[in-house]
């Protein structure tokens, strides 16, 4: 099980000094949360901080876009090449387009469904992308708990993978109470940001997520 550390859930003003003490063995991304205050309640940040963080770290980021109008915003990620450039199915109609355009820049494509999303409406796209990000909460906050829905919406998602090379990718929720299941269903990488930031050492608790997603 791979973790990617959401710094949602961290004080932006201390990123000067988290960022450098993680450590790759125990953290495999930066899962940067964009949202803009229209696909999602809030605004977090946006590029200024996407480049401070790529010059505070070695570890890959995988930024995960909660923004209306992606086909805007996604460019200007592209210079600080993300492992994965991830946008909502909810919010464009021309997901192949995009899709090669994140191709063709370099990173790997991600694309991402709501709890109340079908996923259905990915189908078509999975020989342009390189991630499915369910979310396992509806998107705008950490903290919340993992949705009723989401063990059997992340079993039915991995039959329609079968036979890809797509990784899937869960975000909301997770922590050390639900990660040995989802690794279990074959789930690939975690978000986790309260389990990685809000209690303890961030990279003891990365640690402690995969070992404890091994355990029979
Ligand atoms: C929610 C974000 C998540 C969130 C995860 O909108 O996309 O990445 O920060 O936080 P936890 O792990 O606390 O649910
Ligand atoms: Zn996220």
């Amino acid at each position: 099980m791979k973790i990617s550390a959401s710094i949602l859930a961290t004080s932006i003003t201390n990123l000067s000094t988290t960022l450098p003490q993680l450590k790759h063995d125990s953290i495999d991304y930066i899962h940067m949360d964009v949202m803009d205050g229209n696909f999602v309640p809030q605004i977090s940040f946006g590029e200024a901080i996407t480049s401070e963080v790529k010059n505070l770290t070695n570890i890959p980021l995988d930024v995960h876009l909660m923004v209306i109008n992606p086909e805007r915003e996604v460019p200007k990620y592209y210079k600080y090449q993300p492992e994965y450039i991830t946008f909502h199915i909810e919010t464009t109609f021309f997901g192949v387009r995009l899709a090669e355009d994140i191709r063709a820049n370099g990173s790997k494509v991600g694309i991402s469904l709501n709890p109340s999303t079908p996923i259905s409406s990915i189908e078509n796209l999975l020989p342009y992308i390189d991630l499915v990000l369910l979310m396992t909460v509806d998107p705008g906050f950490y903290g919340q708990s993992f949705v009723k829905s989401g063990m059997k919406k992340i079993a039915k998602t991995k039959e329609l993978l079968k036979g890809t090379n797509i990784l899937l990718e869960v975000d909301g929720g997770v922590g050390l109470g639900n990660i040995q299941e989802l690794s279990s269903l074959g789930v690939d990488i975690c978000v986790a940001g309260s389990a990685v930031f809000k209690n303890g050492d961030p990279n003891q608790n990365g640690t402690l997520l995969k070992q404890t997603s091994k355990k029979a």
